[in-house]
């Protein structure tokens, strides 16, 4: 699969049919008395999430409108996920399902996109297995979604449209922001880490960063809409400025950002521990705005382990890190993701993973299986592990993770946090729910009126994923 050979489609012919699909929907609403309807289905990483935002955009620009019912959709789109194969198994569960939906409405448009697409055994399965998926398109040409869904609504056979590599970062579309308190923010797309076990790299293209400019036009424009807190993206932000022209990195971004009149938060995620700088370090102690929490995937504690996984750095680089982080910033929190069972782990790798883990005192952690990524330098690798030896060392390590998580929180008992309120419990809703600056969940009671701000809670239970309190 290529580029496309026709005419690219440029901005100023998308907002022409962005025009087109919207005047269509509202004939079609005036005919019929009901409005053309839409549902996104998410999986995966904060990419996707904010990748659909993206998609949410341009729908809202059509004249769309939302709705949580596929029942009740003119267009269903699946933006998937593919970094294990249970991401993978759920989409096509789920595509399964709609054939008998599109007997019944036969206009409905199912689409699918995102990083699965991105590889070409999937596309050919999804063409052969579900006929009655209508769009096909990736990662690397979601900007011109607007093009793609006209195409489809104007011939009778399936467009598959799938770019292999990625394109220049295309700024300035007309979308539509949904304005949170929280907004996620790319500040560069793609990966060129290879690590072994990861199909990323293959589903994201090369690493590349947006210009400073855009970046904080973006958060100034979130900003002045009403988000408090934004959440910088990248796969691996530490290496952020590489590909720019300028010589600019991560901190200098982030010393421009806190800035920025308004912002109360800042996040970010995730920091490769190979490039994680002192300068870093030195800049998310400084200001108060960068938040108090670093996500820091350790992806296996053995030596042997890591150097399979290209992962760069070994055990004592990753505990130097952490002591470091530790000592310039107090009350800090240290979550990081961890893969049992990679091709050869043995079960004295696994309890070095376990004794890392214990050293360095997670808050908490992403715990995977691995899973087996077609394409990928470790799929093919002689030593598989068994998936029951696999599932006995994640319960070991869950156990193990979930403890010292437990004896961490316990240290926030009594004490007065601040909190930004983000909504009201699913559960309950006279119960509000926020987080603290470690990204730590907090329930307490409270007025609705009260979302959006940052309120100082005492805590009065600290559990093992969240914390109970109340308003001081
Ligand atoms: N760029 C980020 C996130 C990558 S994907 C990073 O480097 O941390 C999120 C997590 O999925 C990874 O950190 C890793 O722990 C996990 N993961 C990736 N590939 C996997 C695989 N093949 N099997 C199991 N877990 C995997
Ligand atoms: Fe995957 Fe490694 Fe890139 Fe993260 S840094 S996205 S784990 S290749
Ligand atoms: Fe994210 Fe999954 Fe793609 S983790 S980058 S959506 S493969």
């Amino acid at each position: 699969m290529k580029r496309p050979t026709t005419k690219e489609p440029t901005i100023s012919n998308i907002n022409e049919i962005i025009n087109t699909l919207k005047e269509s929907n509202r004939f079609h609403e005036i005919e019929t008395g009901v409005e053309r309807k839409y549902i996104i289905e998410t999986y995966g990483c904060q990419m996707n999430e904010h990748d659909s935002e993206k998609l949410e955009g341009f729908l809202t620009q059509m004249g769309y409108n939302k709705t949580d019912s596929r029942e009740s959709s003119d267009l269903i789109i699946f933006n998937t996920c593919c970094v294990r194969e249970n991401a993978e198994l759920k989409v096509y569960g789920k595509l399964g399902a709609l054939k008998h939906l599109k007997k019944k409405h036969e206009d409905l448009i199912i689409a699918v996109c995102g990083c699965m697409m991105q590889q070409d055994h999937v596309v050919k399965y999804i063409q052969k297995t579900y006929p009655h998926v209508d769009l096909i398109f990736g990662t690397h040409n979601l900007h011109n979604f607007p093009y793609l869904l006209e195409k489809t609504l104007n011939h009778k056979e399936a467009i598959v449209d799938v770019w292999s590599q990625e394109g220049e970062i295309i700024e300035g579309l007309p979308v539509n922001r949904r304005y949170g308190i929280k907004s996620f923010v790319n500040i560069m797309y793609g990966c060129n880490n290879f690590c072994s076990y990861c199909i990323v790299p293959y589903t994201r293209g090369r690493e590349r960063s947006r210009e400073v400019k855009d970046v904080l036009e973006e958060i100034e424009d979130l900003v002045s809409n009403g988000s408090k807190e934004v959440m910088l993206l990248g796969q691996n932000v530490n290496s952020y400025g590489n590909t720019l022209v300028n010589d600019v990195d991560f901190s200098d971004l982030l010393e421009q950002v806190v800035k920025i009149p308004g912002i109360e938060r800042i996040r970010f995620m995730t920091s490769h521990p190979k490039d994680l700088s002192d300068k870093l370090i030195d800049t998310m102690a400084t200001h108060k705005k960068i938040c108090n929490h670093i996500h820091l995937p350790l992806q296996a504690g053995s030596n042997k382990v890591l150097k399979e996984m290209n992962r760069k750095y070994t055990q004592e680089d990753y505990l130097t890190i952490v002591r470091k982080i530790r000592e310039k910033i107090p009350g800090v929190a240290i979550t990081t993701d961890i893969i049992i069972g990679f091709p050869n782990e043995t079960q004295e790798d696994f309890e070095e993973t376990l004794t890392i883990a214990r050293l360095a005192e997670f808050d908490s952690a992403f715990t995977f299986l691995y899973s087996i990524r077609e394409g990928t330098p470790a799929a093919t690798k002689i030593g598989q592990v068994p998936e029951e030896d696999k599932k006995t060392r994640f319960q070991t390590l869950k156990k193990l993770i979930d403890q010292i998580a437990y004896e961490n929180n316990q240290k926030y008992l009594d004490q007065e946090i601040s909190v930004l309120v983000e909504g009201t419990s699913k559960k309950n809703d006279k119960i509000l729910t926020g987080r603290t600056e470690t990204s730590k969940t907090v329930n307490f009671p409270g007025d609705e009126k009260i979302i959006g701000e940052i309120v100082t809670v005492k805590i009065t239970a600290a559990k093992t994923y969240s914390f109970d309190g109340i308003i001081v």
